[in-house]
C-alpha cells in the first residue's frame, strides 16, 4: 500500500499542501515545531480518520477555521482516492469522491503502522492503554472485532448494574444474572482468541526484530488473562465463585476487560527493569513485527510512520533499524536530524522533504 499524493486543506498548521511521496522512503525534517508530526498525523488520519494523538478531532482544524480537509491517492490494487472532511459538527469520508454513509465502513481501508515517542505508553502506563492500543490493531486485522468488543462492554455493564440492583433489592432472578453471565463469556471468549492468536503471532517475529536492532536476543511479549488456558465451564465457574466479591463491589471482577500485556526480556519486565532506549527498541521491534502480521492477513503491507526515529537512539541502533527497512513498505521517518542521515548514506532511494513553519521549503528525490 503506497499513498502517491496527499492534500492539505486547514489542517494543524498547513493552510494548504500538495504534495507526492516517495514509494519507498519519505525523510521529513526540519526545526522543532515545524509541523513534521502534523504532516504524519494527517495520513494517519487519512486512514483511521482521527488523531494517534490524545485529542479530539478540533484541535485538527487549523485555528480560525471551520473546516478542514485531508485528500489521498493511495494505490491499493488501483488508484483510489480518499478523503476526510473535518468540521466542527463532526467528519464526513468520502472514497473516490462518493461519500461513505458509516466511518466503520471507510476504516481499514488503509493500513497505516505508526511509531510516536508516545508510544512508550503502551510500556509505561495503565492495561487500559494496552488493551485500547491492542484493540486498534486487531480490529484492523478483523472487522468483527470491534463488534464483538461492543457487545461484550454492552453486556458488561449490563451485568454490573444488575449486580448493583441485586445488593440493594435483595434476591433478584438469579435467572437473568445467569442469561447475561452467558452471554458475556460467549463474546469473552472470541475476544481472548483474537487477541490470542495476535499476540502469538506477533511473538513469532518480534523476538528476531528486537535482536536485529540490539543484538540481544530473548524478547517476547506475554499475554495476561483471566480466560488463559480455561475452557468454557471453567469460566462460567470461576464467575459463579466470584459472585459474593462481585455482589460486593457491584462489578465484574472476572475477564478479559482486565487483560494486560508484559514485554518480557528474558524473562524481565521491560516496564520495571528497561532502559528508555531499550522500551523504544522494543516499541520499535512491535512495530515491525505488526507490519508483517497485517501482510500476513490483509496480503498487504501498511504504511510504516515513524515519527521522531532518532532522538534516544545510538547510531549503531539507528543504523540496523534503517537496514530493516523494506522496498515493498512505503516508510516516513521524521526528524530533527538531516544531517546524521546523508552523511551515513544508509539509503539510496528516497525523497527528503524540509518542513518549516507549515510549509514545504524543500523536496529532493533521490534515486
Ligand atoms: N490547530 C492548529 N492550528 C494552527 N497551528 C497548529 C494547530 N495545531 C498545532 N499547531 C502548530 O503546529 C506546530 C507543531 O507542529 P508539529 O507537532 O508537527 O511539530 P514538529 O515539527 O513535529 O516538531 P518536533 O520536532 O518538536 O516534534 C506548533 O507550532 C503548533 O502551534
Ligand atoms: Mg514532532
Amino acid at each position: 500500500m503506497k499513498l502517491k499524493f496527499l492534500k492539505l486543506v486547514n489542517f494543524r498548521n498547513y493552510d494548504r499542501l500538495d504534495i507526492s511521496f516517495h514509494p519507498v522512503l519519505n525523510l521529513i525534517y526540519g526545526k522543532n515545531g515545524a509541523g513534521k508530526t502534523n504532516l504524519v498525523e494527517a495520513i494517519y488520519v487519512l486512514s483511521l480518520t482521527r488523531s494517534f494523538r490524545y485529542v479530539g478531532d478540533k484541535t485538527l482544524i487549523r485555528d480560525e477555521e471551520k473546516v478542514a480537509k485531508v485528500e489521498g491517492i493511495v494505490n491499493l490494487n488501483y488508484d483510489t482516492s480518499f478523503e476526510v472532511l473535518l468540521s466542527k459538527e463532526g467528519k464526513k469520508v468520502k472514497v473516490n469522491h462518493n461519500k461513505v454513509a458509516k466511518i466503520s465502513d471507510y476504516i481499514s481501508k488503509i493500513t497505516v503502522v505508526l511509531f510516536h515517542p508516545d508510544d512508550l505508553r503502551f510500556i509505561k502506563d495503565t492495561p487500559s492503554t494496552r488493551r485500547k492500543t491492542l484493540n486498534i490493531s486487531i480490529s484492523l486485522i478483523h472487522f468483527e472485532y470491534l463488534k464483538m468488543l461492543g457487545y461484550y462492554k454492552n453486556l458488561l455493564k449490563q451485568r454490573n448494574a444488575y449486580l448493583k440492583q441485586m445488593m440493594i433489592n435483595g434476591n433478584l432472578d438469579g435467572a437473568y444474572l445467569d442469561i447475561l453471565t452467558e452471554k458475556l463469556v460467549h463474546y469473552g471468549m472470541q475476544i481472548h482468541e483474537k487477541r490470542l492468536e495476535f499476540l502469538k503471532k506477533l511473538n513469532s517475529y518480534l523476538g528476531e526484530f528486537y535482536e536485529k536492532i540490539t543484538g540481544i536476543s530473548g524478547l517476547q511479549v506475554e499475554y495476561l488473562s483471566d480466560y488463559n488456558d480455561l475452557t468454557k465451564e471453567e469460566i462460567m465457574e470461576k464467575l459463579k465463585k466470584g459472585l459474593q466479591k462481585d455482589l460486593l463491589f457491584g462489578k465484574t471482577n472476572f475477564g478479559i476487560h482486565t487483560d494486560d500485556l508484559r514485554f518480557l526480556l528474558n524473562g524481565k519486565d521491560l516496564k520495571e527493569y528497561g532502559s528508555e532506549g531499550q522500551q523504544k527498541n522494543a516499541i520499535i521491534a512491535y512495530k515491525f513485527s505488526e507490519l508483517e502480521l497485517f501482510k500476513e492477513f490483509t496480503g498487504n503491507y501498511p504504511i510504516f510512520i515513524l515519527d521522531d526515529l532518532f532522538s534516544e537512539l545510538d547510531e549503531e541502533k539507528i543504523a540496523n533499524i534503517l537496514n530493516l527497512l523494506k522496498k515493498d513498505v512505503q516508510t516516513f521517518i521524521t526528524t530533527t536530524e538531516i544531517d546524521w542521515f546523508l552523511k551515513k548514506n544508509v539509503v539510496s532511494s528516497y525523497k527528503s522533504i524540509y518542513v518549516d513553519d507549515g510549509c514545504i521549503r524543500e523536496e529532493k528525490n533521490y534515486e
